[in-house]
């Protein structure tokens, strides 16, 4: 495998699952995980098994669907975690344990009332017994964005000595500039002596609206893992958006490559979004509403000359059937006679003039002009206003 590989960490229906009112059922998680699947995920982290029954089932139930990609379960480092998540991660064809504890002084201190040394001990214990089980572990230092480096690095390479095979860098209060977490990541892929045994991971949230800015940071300073969530959600600002990382690295740093097929990204977009009662943003990069639709008439003259003046994505390239026209009283005449001619008329010359003075009174009534309003207006028909 090429040392470019990016391998892509699904958290959707863990971390993703974590938002108010998103939670899922195991039919739902199913559904989600096999579409994960058939994108090309590398690793679905399906749950967290000791919070509950019902995410002890759905991990489990996954585990058993789940044929090509890694179904991981999380757990904290306590013991009685990690042997739920080996239970429920028994009929997995590839299980991942992902266990960790928090390596910040204020996670130490404040959440634990332990010691760095204490720390990394529970640490060592975690990966090992974690081992006992599996052999893929990933090893997560939470709050690693405000870690000490020199204990983050401490702590990487005593796990990865206990047999982490990776290593999970979490910004988990999305407090790191891109270039600190960068910093960070590239610090440990060069100091840390035994790196080589072990892959290292982004996880990134977006308190500061950096996740995928601070992804990409990771990957260009040596991590080989990203983890996300689609349409990036989660807690607080949520996570980074797998989607955005995914088409980032395909249009802009493709020497990096992925198992993904960025054709399914619209439609698990939606999916996950109508499951989880999400609604998504509509000028969301990559799969939002707006981001391949086109309403001033300068984009939309530009857009219909060669689609390339104002889109840097084909939208097939990720499931969207076509860039889309939208009427606005921003619109010009070329946006007219485009949408005329979809509907049949072929407008030109004076009667596009006529039309569009026609079609400017209509739009600066309405949001935009739907193809009610414009079927009427190519007809000559008065065009009736609802407004609401
Ligand atoms: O953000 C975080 O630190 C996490 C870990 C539990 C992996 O989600
Ligand atoms: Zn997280």
């Amino acid at each position: 495998m090429s040392d470019q590989r990016v391998y892509v960490f699904d958290t959707t229906l863990r971390d993703g699952e974590q938002v108010p009112g998103s939670k899922l059922n195991t039919e739902q998680k199913l559904k989600i995980a096999l579409q994960l699947e058939e994108l090309g995920v590398d690793v679905i982290e399906a749950g967290f098994p000791v919070s509950s029954k019902g995410d002890f089932t759905s991990v489990q139930e996954i585990g058993r669907i789940i044929k090509n990609t890694t179904v991981c379960g999380l757990s904290r480092a306590v013991e009685k975690d990690i042997e739920v998540a080996a239970q429920a991660l028994m009929y997995a064809t590839y299980p991942r344990i992902h266990t960790g504890i928090g390596t910040s002084d204020i996670h130490i201190k404040h959440k634990f009332n332990s010691t760095r040394e204490k720390t990394l001990e529970r640490a060592v214990g975690a990966v090992k017994y974690a081992k006992s089980f599996v052999e893929d572990v990933e090893f997560y230092a939470e709050d690693a964005g405000r870690s000490d480096i020199k204990f983050l690095a401490r702590v990487t390479e005593a796990v990865i000595n206990a047999g982490a095979t990776v290593i999970n860098v979490p910004d988990t209060t999305g407090y790191c500039l891109p270039h600190e977490y960068g910093e960070k990541i590239r610090y440990l892929y060069e100091n840390v002596p035994n790196m080589h045994k072990a892959i290292l991971s982004t996880h990134c949230h977006n308190d500061l609206g950096l996740a995928t800015a601070n992804s990409l940071a990771g990957v260009e300073n040596g991590a080989r893992q990203v983890e996300g969530t689609i349409n990036g959600i989660g807690e607080r600002a949520g996570n980074s958006a797998l989607e955005e990382i995914i088409m980032i690295l395909k249009k802009r740093l493709p020497h990096f490559e992925t198992g993904i097929n960025t054709k399914l990204l619209n439609s698990i977009s939606r999916l996950i979004s109508e499951t989880m009662n999400m609604p998504v943003q509509a000028n969301k990069a990559i799969v939002g509403e707006n981001a391949f639709a086109h309403s001033s008439g300068i984009h939309q003259d530009g857009v219909l000359k060669l689609r390339e003046n104002y889109e840097i994505i084909d939208p097939l390239e990720v499931g969207v059937d076509h860039s889309k026209i939208v009427l606005t009283a921003r619109s010009g005449r070329a946006a007219l006679a485009y949408k005329a001619k979809q509907l049949g008329y072929d407008l030109q010359g004076e009667e596009l003039n006529r039309t569009y003075e026609r079609f400017l009174q209509v739009a600066d009534e309405v949001k935009f002009v739907n193809r009610d309003h414009l079927l009427k207006l190519l007809e000559n028909v008065p065009v009736e206003i609802v407004v609401r």
